[in-house]
């Protein structure tokens, strides 16, 4: 595990945004699973003002999860994504493939799944995605995979529905197996409301063992933490 740790959120965008333009924009295909939530926008702010002009026709984007609304609802992680980085980089837009938030669920958990095995190389009967960018809530999710439905984490589906439990809004996500088969796996987290989580998360302190985000662990890959001080403030503490 390698931590990258910034002094401030814009700096971490900086600092990830080049270890993807120098690691993932290569003359073969690579695919990289977006997340959603807020954190990614800066990071596709920087790549958009950075990296517009690289090619990036080899690279194909998937979602880590996706919430179940219109990719015109303010809450799609594929509206955040197409505002902030697609409308703003050269790139195909049969490179994007979107999960389709109107469509029934567990349908879509299905095709989608059958999407990624078509078009993702795999690896012990899972997709193998060459990076996975992923976020971390407080309560120790990550993806859609929520404390209070763990199950997520042990299905031999690579993709699930999942209910937000506070707003019990539908999302469809990535499941452990599918995202553990990743080469490269990336926690980009900053700010200080994370910073409790993230420390418990790396220091196995507390009641880590509830938290989603403690069973990304990678079969073969390398798992990369990219946070800025404020997230970071309470790693060293112990
Ligand atoms: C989503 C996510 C989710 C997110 C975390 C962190 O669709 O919301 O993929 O796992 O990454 O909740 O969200 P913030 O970046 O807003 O803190």
């Amino acid at each position: 595990m390698k931590l990258y740790i910034y002094k401030t959120e814009n700096e971490v965008a900086v600092g990830l945004s080049k270890y993807i333009k120098d690691n993932f924009l290569k003359n073969e295909v690579v695919n990289i699973a977006l997340s959603g939530g807020n954190t990614p926008k800066l990071l596709y702010q920087v790549i958009s003002n950075s990296y517009k002009d690289e090619n990036w026709n080899k690279v194909h984007f998937f979602w880590v999860d996706e919430r179940c609304v219109p990719k015109t609802d303010d809450d799609s992680n594929y509206k955040l994504a197409k505002n902030y980085l697609f409308d703003s980089i050269k790139i195909n837009k049969n490179n994007i493939n979107e999960i389709d938030g109107t469509n029934n669920p567990k349908k879509e958990a299905l095709s989608y799944s059958n999407q990624l095995m078509n078009k993702i190389n795999m690896n012990n009967n899972f997709p193998s995605f060459d990076l996975i960018i992923l976020g971390l809530g407080d309560d120790g999710h990550t993806a859609s995979i929520f404390p209070n439905q763990m199950k997520t984490l042990d299905t031999n589906n690579c993709c699930e529905v999942a209910l937000h439990p506070i707003s019990n809004q539908k999302r469809i996500t990535l499941t452990k197996n599918t995202i553990n088969n990743a080469k490269n796996i990336v926690f980009h987290v900053t700010g200080k409301n994370k910073s409790s989580v993230v420390d418990k998360l790396i220091n196995k302190l507390g009641k880590y063992k509830n938290y989603p985000a403690h069973y990304i662990k990678p079969n073969n890959g390398n798992l990369s933490w990219f946070l800025d001080f404020s997230a970071a403030s309470k790693i060293n503490k112990i």
